[in-house]
């Protein structure tokens, strides 16, 4: 891998601030304009992940169907929007699974397609090789552990994992490989908070936790959730940190209103052409509007600005972010 651009939170910083007790923010995103307000509020690391599926492409209740290309397009307008927070893209279903080489084919995609700065990837056993083929490959990968959506009907819907001392023991060795596989971080993802305790204590790369207790390194949420643009049923792990779909649906109501009533556009939303220009345009087209107080033919009268000139005139739309 090439040296991360400057301003880039650098990787190796992540584990240091497991050495300081420092918690390591990460969020979803999907788009730009996510990732701008991932950046601006001091996020740490963006995940774009496969959840994308259910939360911005409709499938209900599973992440399986998006694609590579569906990932890499999103990866792409996340990664060209931040800055400084590491971006990382999920491995969807079946971009890893078939082989070690496969998996680094994908992964390579990610980072020289999409400039994703890491991969992440779902499960231990098989993806413990795919893991460290990825890393030998020179791309950072962080582990992913507990509930992994991409299996929820191998592991019997999505359902909290490691609840028994066999399983959590099961857990926490399949996070230890990903660890001495090469992950730089492992997500625990629906687990009991002392099981996830247990983790972070063994590892010593961080663990992001999701539905998985205080105890974790980092913390993760999915953009939709936290923001409240997600309906319907939500994990109890989710906190609502907003109620955006209630915001947008009252503007986009109060919006069909105003165009309905004829209350917009305003004035203050509309272009105007100088008296003269309305005068010679009116005497072409019969049925345009003329100026106010002035004959169609009244051509003499001296021309009042009415917007500014064409070459005054501000741009459309702003060129560069405020
Ligand atoms: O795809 C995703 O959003 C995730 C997080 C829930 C960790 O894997």
């Amino acid at each position: 891998m090439s040296t991360p651009p400057k301003g880039k939170l650098p990787l190796p910083e992540l584990a240091q601030m497991k050495g300081r007790g420092e918690k390591i923010v990460m969020v979803t995103a999907y788009d730009a304009p996510g990732a701008r307000f991932a950046e601006d509020a001091g996020i740490d690391v963006i995940l774009v992940g496969d959840t994308a599926a259910m939360v911005v492409l409709g499938y209900e209740g599973t992440t399986v169907p998006v694609t590579m290309d569906e990932m890499l397009f999103l990866t792409r307008t996340v990664a060209r929007a931040a800055r400084r927070p590491i971006v990382i893209g999920d491995m969807p279903f079946g971009s890893f699974q078939v082989s070690d080489e496969k998996a680094v084919e994908n992964a390579v995609r990610f980072v020289k397609e999409a400039g994703a700065d890491a991969v992440k990837l779902e499960g231990a056993g098989t993806s413990v090789s795919r893991v460290r083929s990825i890393v030998e490959a020179g791309i950072p990968v962080m582990g992913h552990v507990g509930l992994t959506p991409q299996s929820a009907t191998m592991l019997g819907g999505f359902k909290t994992q490691g609840k028994t001392a066999e399983k959590a023991r099961h857990l926490v060795e399949g996070a230890l490989e990903l660890e001495q596989a090469g992950a730089f971080a492992v997500v625990l993802e629906a687990v009991p908070a002392p099981v996830a305790a247990e983790i972070t204590r063994r590892l010593t790369v961080p663990t992001i936790g999701i539905g998985a207790g205080r105890e974790c390194d980092g913390q993760v949420l999915v953009y939709h959730d936290l923001l409240g643009l997600s309906e319907g049923h939500l994990p109890r792990f989710v906190k609502r940190y907003a109620n955006l779909s209630r915001e947008i649906r009252d503007a986009l109501e109060h919006y069909a209103e105003e165009v309905r009533s004829g209350t917009f556009p305003e004035d203050e939303h509309t272009y105007e052409m100088t008296d003269d220009e309305l005068v010679r345009f009116s005497s072409t087209s019969p049925s345009a509007t003329r100026p106010k107080n002035q004959a169609k033919d009244s051509a003499t009268r001296p021309s009042k600005m009415l917007s500014p000139s064409p070459e005054s005139e501000p741009p459309l739309r702003k060129t560069s972010p405020p």
